[in-house]
């Protein structure tokens, strides 16, 4: 018999599914604080139940933290979260953090029943091809794809290849998600480096401390709490590619460090008198302009050219629009399969819609967007009103002149909502925010004016 825990704070609902599932044969154990779910899932060494069923907005804690503590603690456990139908962006959020699926209340009991079935279901199969499958994803590792098609980012790609038989420090430059990381690793990995490791370092996110013990390492006792000797990432990739993520954002004293080990490969761990030998290539990345920051002083010059003995600038993804459709499918592809949902492809204006957008987050903008649409879509086709695209760069929606128009002034908030909704792609908190109203005015404005999401 499966085991069912169901965590939600409105006690009739609690009651209402605990019963159901009873009756429909399953053994249930409820919760109405998130708090006492989290306790019992920490009790034992093997997983209480076979499924959860949880509600996102709770008042004791976080549905989503409760969501994130409890896949900690069992990842094999599905987590089936309810929202309010109000709160959409929470069961995307939710999907994202590893959710099995997510139901709208209110739910008709098949729903519940249909889901609950599938998941068990699905469930004891995954635990018999878990092993097949864990083999799988290993072969997948390190084997990322790159998709394109136009001539653009061609050039680049061949370039690529073409230094990557160098052993020349290469620098990449190019607008946040237009793959950077990904052509770094396609340096290494089709040089002759590549048995050796790949190390990446993100420059951006640590302190010149950490930085620097991540990068040199340290020896036993160079500072409080330096208990062992720790090996540093150069040392990791010692006859392989150190790949330093977010270059421009080193500070002068890290730089000077930096300028050192590439120009003689040599460091010393911190709290180390003896320097030791490497040999790395180094591959940096950067979103910002090298120049400039050279020019105004931030960034060394001398530094600067040791990297950027070889420059490759990745093309924003409006500047290559032919990549957009085999990216978008690409995406799409990867996250049915994730997923385990029958979508098929795009409706024709959705397509279009996506060609028409100029996608300031390139890449990585149009990765979350399908990610979003797939785990939202119940069709077996993108639709435009899944695609909720930035409003502020979105394609230009002509705003009607009612200036002259002699009409009342509800007319014309009426036509402007309509305008933005239609802008948004009918997405109801970026609306709101666009208006500057709240959404709760939003959606009563929406009632009132009879606004509906075809032709607004
Ligand atoms: N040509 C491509 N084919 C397939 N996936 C791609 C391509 N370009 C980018 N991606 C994917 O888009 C996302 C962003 O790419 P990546 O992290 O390499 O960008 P980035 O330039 O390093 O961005 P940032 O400057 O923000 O760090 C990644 O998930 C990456 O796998
Ligand atoms: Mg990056």
């Amino acid at each position: 018999m499966s085991t069912v825990f169901i965590c939600d704070d409105e006690e009739d609902l609690l009651r209402y599914l605990g019963k159901l599932l009873v009756a429909s044969g399953y053994q249930v154990e409820t919760f109405s604080r998130g708090i006492d779910l989290l306790e019992r899932l920490n009790a034992g060494d093997t997983p209480p139940c076979d499924a959860i069923l949880q509600d996102v907005r709770m008042p004791d804690m976080d549905g989503l933290q409760t969501l994130a503590l409890a896949r900690t603690r069992w990842p094999q456990v599905p987590v089936v979260i309810m929202t309010a139908h109000a709160a959409i962006d929470d069961a995307v959020q939710a999907m994202k953090q590893g959710a099995y699926d997510y139901l709208t209340k209110p739910f008709p009991k098949e729903k519940i029943l249909g889901l609950l079935s599938h998941l068990l279901d699905h469930r004891r199969l995954e635990t018999e091809n878990q092993l097949l499958r864990q083999e799988l994803h290993r072969s997948q590792v390190g084997r990322n794809e790159i998709v394109f098609r136009s001539a653009a980012f061609r050039s680049v790609y061949d370039l690529t290849l073409q230094v990557a038989e160098s052993d020349a420090n290469i620098l990449i430059t190019g607008e946040s998600g237009t793959g950077k990381e990904l052509i770094a690793a396609a340096l290494h990995y089709n040089s002759p480096r590549r048995a050796a490791p790949f190390v990446t370092l993100n420059c951006a996110t640590l302190t010149d401390n950490l930085l620097e013990s991540q990068l040199f390492g340290h020896i036993r006792g160079a500072f409080t709490g330096a208990i062992v000797n720790q090996k540093g990432l150069l040392e990791e990739a010692d006859g392989g590619t150190l790949f330093l993520d977010e270059i421009g954002d080193v500070s002068p004293a890290v730089q000077a460090k930096l300028l050192r080990v590439t120009q003689e490969k040599e460091f010393m761990p911190i709290g180390s008198t003896r320097s030791r030998k490497v040999d790395v290539r180094f591959v940096a990345a950067t979103n910002k302009e090298m120049l400039q920051e050279v020019k105004e002083g931030r960034f060394r010059e001398d530094l600067y050219y040791r990297l950027n003995v070889i420059n490759l600038t990745l093309p924003p993804l409006r500047e290559r629009k032919d990549d957009i459709e085999p990216l978008a499918k690409h995406f799409l592809d990867m996250q049915t399969q994730r997923m385990k949902r029958p979508v098929r492809g795009f409706a024709r204006a959705a397509l279009e819609l996506l060609l028409s957008y100029d996608w300031p987050g390139n890449v990585r903008e149009l990765e979350n967007v399908i990610e979003r649409a797939v785990i939202l879509c119940r069709g077996d086709e993108i639709t435009p009103s899944l695609l909720p695209l930035r409003p502020q760069r979105a394609a230009n929606v002509p705003v009607p002149d009612t200036s002259a128009a002699l009409i009342p002034l509800d007319e014309i908030e009426r036509r402007h909502i309509g305008v933005v909704l239609k802008a948004t792609a009918f997405h109801k908190s970026r609306s709101a925010d666009i208006l500057g109203i709240s959404r709760k005015t939003l959606n009563r404005k929406i009632v009132e004016y009879g606004i509906q999401e075809e032709g607004g």
